[in-house]
């Protein structure tokens, strides 16, 4: 610095009134001079009290706030793009049918039009009570002033802002000495003198912080396309790591060096020994059987089992008549026109003359299109269910004669 550079005086603007604090010691002279400042006409002021005071509101004409409608907006908006994005989803860009079941209904859309609406109804409600009260508002004029830091615990105070319109040094004084305040009234000035710039140290925090929230993504997208030979990490590790050897792997323990060992030739596992072919396959001596196995008491009893069974596993794809026109054949046909192939009419003469053996293998195995049902479907309930549906076939084949003679004079 050369001599001749002149001192320069750091300029601070005049320091500028922001109001006029009264202070009050109990909340009803608070509400008794609230009253008297709205009625006075001014607008631009506020009360400050350490808990919420009743009939505050009211006697300073506050009006109520528009957050609630702010946020049933939201909430509708949320719920209604919830609702529109898994209807465009399941049902234009992605079409799949999963047990026959509509592509879009409500109900099963619900939780997540809940979860959506709840999410956007909460975070509106959070960022417009901040914008809404100006905040963060790092500092405040009132904050230098000492008396009133007991808002926080036992006094109650009014300012009327110098911005306010109807501000007037002595009038806006004469009101407020009016209103019994607790102690002389005291002139708040703006605070012209701190800083307004961020802190330095807050500027690089969240520099660094900045950068370093960059860090996880670079790693992510490193990994993507980078290999490695070193195993994931494993926060849990649970039991994944064992000593153990694993399906079809090998080991050379045993001669045939296989991890997995076969059953000792002829071992059955307890209570497994399916042995009667007749019962469990429906074959005698290799052929179907012709004849219910010996275990089937071919009694009302069994009838109505598998009637009972019937309506249970075969309806829904046959219908209870046998006609192969099921709740599932009717939903699957209009969803899947062309590739859906009708369960059969049990009704026609081949399935009438089947061996009660090649039906029994028919429902233990699946036939063609149709699936499988040994592992649902006790063997016994499979022979009641072959019973039933030879009642329903030689019903539907009825003539005269296999009505009692009794009964037949009404249907001549
Ligand atoms: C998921 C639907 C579905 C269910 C449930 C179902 N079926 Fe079927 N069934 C079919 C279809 C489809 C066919 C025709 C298969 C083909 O021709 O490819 C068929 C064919 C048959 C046939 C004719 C087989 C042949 O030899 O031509 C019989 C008998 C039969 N089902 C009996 C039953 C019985 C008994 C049950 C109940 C245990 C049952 N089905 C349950 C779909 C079903």
């Amino acid at each position: 610095m050369s001599d001749s550079s002149e001192n320069i005086a750091v300029v601070r603007e005049p320091a500028q009134v922001h109001g006029l604090l009264a202070e009050y010691d109990t909340p009803q002279k608070l509400i008794a001079a609230a009253r008297r400042v709205k009625e006075a006409g001014y607008t631009r002021w506020d009360s400050y009290s350490p808990f919420p005071v009743h009939g505050l509101d009211p006697a300073m004409g506050i009006k109520p706030t528009i957050l609630p409608v702010i946020v049933f907006i939201a909430g509708l908006l949320g719920g209604s793009f919830a609702l529109f994005f898994q209807w465009w989803t399941s049902t234009i860009d992605y079409p799949w049918i999963v047990s026959g079941k509509p592509f879009w209904t409500v109900p099963a859309n619900i939780p997540i039009t809940f979860e959506l609406t709840v999410l956007s109804a909460a975070l509106t409600c959070f960022g417009s009570m901040l914008l809404l009260n100006k905040l963060p508002m790092p500092s405040h004029p009132l904050d230098r002033i000492r008396r009133f830091a007991r808002v926080t615990d036992d006094r109650f105070f009014i300012v009327i802002q110098a911005s306010d319109p109807k501000f007037d040094a002595r009038e806006t004084a004469q009101l407020l000495e009016s209103t019994e305040p607790h102690g002389a009234l005291e002139t708040v000035m703006e605070d012209v003198e701190s800083s307004t710039a961020i802190p330095r140290g807050v500027v690089y925090g969240l520099l660094v912080l900045g950068s370093a929230a960059i860090v996880p993504f670079a790693l992510a997208t490193l990994s993507r396309v980078t290999t490695t030979t070193k195993p994931r990490f494993h926060i849990v590790p649970d039991m994944d790591f064992q000593q153990k050897y694993k399906a079809q792997r090998m080991n050379t323990f045993f001669a045939d060096q296989r991890a997995m060992r076969l059953d000792v030739a002829g071992t059955v596992a307890v209570g497994e020994l399916r042995a009667d072919d007749h019962f469990y396959r429906g074959k005698v001596d290799g052929a179907f059987a012709k004849t219910f196995p010996s275990q089937i008491e071919i009694s009302e009893e069994t009838m109505q089992r598998g009637q009972e069974r019937f309506g249970i596993y075969c309806a829904p794809c046959h219908g209870l008549d046998g006609s192969g026109q099921g709740m599932v054949h009717q939903r699957a046909r209009s969803l899947m026109q062309g590739t859906w192939v009708q369960p059969s009419d049990l009704h026609q003469d081949v399935l009438r003359y089947k061996p009660v053996g090649e039906l029994f293998q028919g429902i233990s195995k699946g036939i063609r299109n149709m699936p499988p049902y040994e592992r649902q479907i006790e063997p016994a309930d499979r022979w009641a269910i072959i019973l039933y549906l030879r009642a329903l076939q030689r019903g539907n084949a009825a003539s005269l004669e296999d009505v009692p003679e009794a009964e037949r004079k009404g249907l001549e």
